[in-house]
């Protein structure tokens, strides 16, 4: 075996997507068992380089972690001739000028979604990197997750028959900070700091309805801020200038239509925090983060509204389960593994810029929506490819 070392100058190490998924649960998941083996003789092993604001953060990090480098200055990170891959998991307002810095150094970029503030930001990024030649991924993590897995299994198994609708609820409550500490990050409350869940969860559903089901076609959102106050990671009350709750309709290329509620002020009464319902003409399933449970035509009830009588059934009990029959790993280090060897071996990759910018412009389209009251048409973005 060959120890191919892939070089990654890591930044927002520091943040909770940044440490927790991409640091330890994936690149330092893959250094635990032994490096990815491509399964040529090369064994890739990724050589993290922390970069970030905060000199002692990052030095406590690095010695937690048993790693060498690390660095304030992302200058000094993009002249790295050891680093390969920018891997960027900053605040959203401070990507774009970071990614773009990376692609002028030569480096191949990977990056959490959103890709930019507007669409603007994001098609000019993908741009660049086209241009510059460099390898390019943005973070489309749901993709991975055991239920959605399932839920694309079925689809492409063609349960479904003809699929209709589909129906998306995800959400839970963020508290407010004053009673009880918040659980996300005040930024995300902060029109001005690149939050709003709009801007936060649409790209998400971007992916996640074109890769199962479609590219999305129009979009109507009705977008809205329920809390305007909160209190942040210090105790002081701010102004939560951003949405924190965002309604969808979404019209799919071949008629399916989708709704997806989006928010953060809303308290759980689901298996799961994000849940979609998919209804075709023979079959219908129900998909969370891991589970999915599905009806057949053949096993479907004959409800009959009848308000004067307590329901004889329990429907939910009517559904089946359908089974892992595989081994789920860690969504965000599944998608790593695949970038890393795209990256080396050069393996097709169609999660590049040019698909986070339709993420970016499907969320800009939906404030659009709901700032003029309008259905708006989603333009395809294939054509700068
Ligand atoms: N894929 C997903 O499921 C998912 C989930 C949550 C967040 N995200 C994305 O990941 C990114 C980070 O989100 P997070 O929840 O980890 O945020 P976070 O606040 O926990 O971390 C933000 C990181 O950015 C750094 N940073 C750089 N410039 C900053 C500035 N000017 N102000 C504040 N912090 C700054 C911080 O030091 C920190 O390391 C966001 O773009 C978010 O949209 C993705």
């Amino acid at each position: 075996m060959t120890r191919r070392t892939v070089g990654v100058a890591m930044n927002g190490v520091t943040g909770r997507m940044g440490y927790r998924q991409h640091l330890v649960r994936s690149l330092l998941a893959i250094r635990e068992q032994g490096g990815l083996d491509l399964g040529d003789g090369q064994v890739v092993w990724p050589e993290p380089l922390l970069v970030g604001r905060n000199e002692a953060k990052l030095r406590a990090m690095a010695e937690r972690h048993g790693l060498s480098r690390w660095t304030t200055s992302l200058d000094d990170a993009l002249a790295d001739p050891d680093v390969e891959v920018y891997f960027d998991a900053q605040v959203t307002s401070a990507r774009q000028s970071a990614v773009r810095r990376a692609i002028a150094a030569g480096k191949h970029v990977y990056c959490e979604k959103p890709t930019a503030v507007d669409l603007n930001g994001a098609l000019e990024l993908a741009r660049l990197a086209r241009a510059a030649g460099v390898k390019n991924g943005v973070v489309q993590d749901k993709l991975f997750l055991p239920g959605l897995r399932k839920l694309k299994r079925l689809v492409d198994g063609g349960f479904f028959g003809r699929i209709l609708s589909v129906r998306g609820e995800f959400g839970y409550w963020v508290f407010e900070g004053d009673w009880q500490e918040a659980q996300r990050p005040s930024w995300n409350y902060r029109a001005e700091d690149g939050g709003g869940i709009t801007m936060d969860m649409f790209p998400h559903w971007e992916y996640v309805l074109h890769e199962l089901f479609g590219p999305v076609r129009s979009v109507q959102a009705l977008v809205t801020t329920h809390l305007p106050v909160r209190w942040d990671e210090r105790g002081r009350q701010y102004a939560a200038t951003a949405d924190d709750a965002a309604y969808g309709t979404f019209e799919l290329e071949g008629g399916i239509v989708a709704q997806i509620n989006s928010s953060w002020s809303v308290r759980v009464d689901r298996d799961e925090l994000v849940e979609f319902q998919v209804d075709g003409t023979h079959g219908s399933a129900v998909a969370g983060l891991r589970q999915c449970r599905v009806q057949h035509r053949s096993t479907t009830p004959k409800p009959v509204w009848n308000p004067d009588l307590p329901a004889t059934e329990s429907f939910r009990d009517q559904w089946s389960v359908v089974p892992d029959n595989a081994g789920f790993d860690n969504g965000f280090r599944a998608q790593w593994e695949l970038f890393l060897r795209h990256v080396v071996l050069d393996e097709p990759w169609s999660w590049d810029l040019l698909a986070g910018a339709r993420g970016v412009q499907l969320a800009q389209l939906g404030l659009e929506s709901s700032a003029t009251g309008r259905r708006l048409n989603v333009p395809a973005l294939e054509e700068i490819r």
